[in-house]
């Protein structure tokens, strides 16, 4: 697991494997029993440097783990073993370049009304992930500004981490607003409301610059909207990033290719990022989004600029990157100040 990862980011130490399975419990447990199963997980996380998230919810767990590859891999061989759970099913193994679950060893969440009375309640007990962007969603879709950052505080104040904040509710709760006006459940002013108010509640979240992120301070990155797109959720909420980051952070928002070009001439950035939208697939865009970055390699031929794409296409197809000439394609938008600037010191280099 993760080798062939670990070959293409040798270069890249500090990042780690994740991995995301569901799987039923054998036996309803009791809180008692999931109490043992995640103290006794949490030390033997700590020792491994492998933080996550575990949830049990009607007789299902699922679960997030990332940490250093091989450490994950004998975890995930105990796991497998493990005769409280069956009908494992593997929905994500990648690398990443920042953890979600810094904070926790192993955060655990589900919902006290599935586990039996008497026994002790685990704490702490939030509900679970699902069930919170179902109301995040709402919310946004209602333009309950106060209630949604109420709500965003909330998680923050409960130890989840802006990435995990972003990750888990503001990036899907896009992705379900772009589904709900697909399936015609809202009106096209409804997604572009929903999306600010997410916007708002995002910016809300509280970065905490890392040593690490410091010491990029020098470079200087455009943060551009693909031409004519009109989602900017992705590309206001990358702002505050690297802002805390420390680097110097130019916006665009063109209405044309030459307008993004015109603007990356002028500024010589070291990397462009480039955002199609967070809520919907805009498949159609790849074949003029190939045209923008070849034209914009061109303008920046003797000032090389990394180049980062982003959005809903490439959250659920990272392959996509390679069609589209792009250096990076964020599969979310965490990390991606760290991984920016790990790509502008090798573009250095060569
Ligand atoms: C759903 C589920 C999730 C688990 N998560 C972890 C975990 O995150 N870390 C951990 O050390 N053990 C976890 N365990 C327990 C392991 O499966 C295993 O019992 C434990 O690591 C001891 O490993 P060993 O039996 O190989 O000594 C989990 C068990 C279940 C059923």
């Amino acid at each position: 697991m993760f080798e062939s990862e670990t070959q293409v980011h040798q270069d890249a130490p500090d990042w780690v494997a994740c991995l995301t399975y569901k799987s039923l419990a054998t036996a309803a447990p009791r809180a008692s029993d999931l109490d043992l199963l995640v103290t006794k997980a949490r030390a033997r996380n700590r020792s491994l440097d492998v933080t996550g998230m575990l949830l049990f919810e009607e007789g299902c767990f699922l679960q997030t783990l990332e940490g250093p590859p091989k450490a994950l891999a004998a975890l995930w061989s105990s796991i497998q073993r493990d005769s409280r759970h069956n009908q494992i099913e593997v929905l994500s193994e990648h690398m990443a370049a920042a953890r979600l679950f810094s904070d926790w060893d192993l955060l655990l969440d589900g919902r006290t009304d599935d586990l039996p009375r008497g026994a002790a309640p685990v704490s702490p007990v939030p509900p679970a992930v699902a069930e919170h962007l179902e109301r995040l969603v709402a919310l946004a879709l209602n333009a309950d500004d106060m209630a949604l950052n109420a709500m965003i505080a909330a998680f923050a104040d409960q130890g989840w981490t802006s990435d995990a904040i972003l990750t888990l509710l503001i990036e899907p709760a896009a992705r379900a607003l772009g589904d709900a006006w697909l399936d015609d459940h809202c009106s096209e002013i409804d997604l572009t409301i929903g999306l600010s108010m997410l916007q708002m509640a995002g910016h809300a979240v509280r970065y905490i610059p890392s040593p690490r992120s410091i010491r990029n301070s020098r470079y200087r990155i455009l943060l551009a909207t693909a031409p004519g797109e009109k989602h900017m959720l992705g590309t206001t909420l990358l702002a505050d990033q690297f802002l805390t980051a420390g680097w110097q952070v130019d916006m665009a928002f063109p209405e044309s290719e030459e307008a993004l070009t015109n603007q990356m001439s002028a500024q010589h950035p070291d990397a462009v990022d480039i955002g199609l939208s967070d809520a919907m697939p805009r498949h159609h865009a790849i074949a003029q989004l190939r045209s923008t970055i070849e034209h914009s390699r061109l303008i920046a031929s003797e000032h090389p600029t990394v180049v980062s794409v982003g959005g809903r296409l490439f959250a659920e197809a990272a392959a996509t990157a390679l069609s589209v000439g792009a250096d990076h394609a964020r599969q979310g938008l965490a990390g991606t100040s760290i991984r920016l600037a790990e790509l502008v010191q090798q573009s250095r280099k060569r």
